[in-house]
């Protein structure tokens, strides 16, 4: 799950655990934190999406992704857009 360490994140990947799914969470903390999922068995990528290395670790050998990660912040897309296009 990108942005798993988000405000969804936080109430998504306890569900999908509860399932008896097996959950990475591919976020660079930006706004999200460890903490939000504390206790949780997750697998941590701390990273960018924008970071193709990153990514392509993150995504081996798994069966779904849930994207969620993104600036979420409405000022900060209007100061800087360029930032939500990269
Ligand atoms: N919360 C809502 O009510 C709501 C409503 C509609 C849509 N959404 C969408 O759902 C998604 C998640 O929303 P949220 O409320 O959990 O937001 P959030 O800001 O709490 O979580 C986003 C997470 O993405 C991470 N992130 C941001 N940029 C990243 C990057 N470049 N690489 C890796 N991680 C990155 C942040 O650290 C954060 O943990 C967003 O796309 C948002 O637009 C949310």
């Amino acid at each position: 799950m990108t942005g798993g360490a988000g405000f969804i994140g936080a109430t998504l990947v306890p569900m999908l655990l509860a399932r008896g799914y097996r959950v990475r969470v591919l976020d660079n903390l930006s706004v999200g934190s460890k903490q939000a999922l504390a206790g949780s068995d997750v697998e941590w990528f701390v990273g960018d999406i924008r970071d193709r290395a990153v990514v392509e670790a993150a995504v081996e050998n798994v069966h779904g992704i849930v994207h969620l990660a993104a600036p979420t912040s409405v000022i900060d897309s209007q100061l800087d857009p360029c930032m939500t296009s990269k």
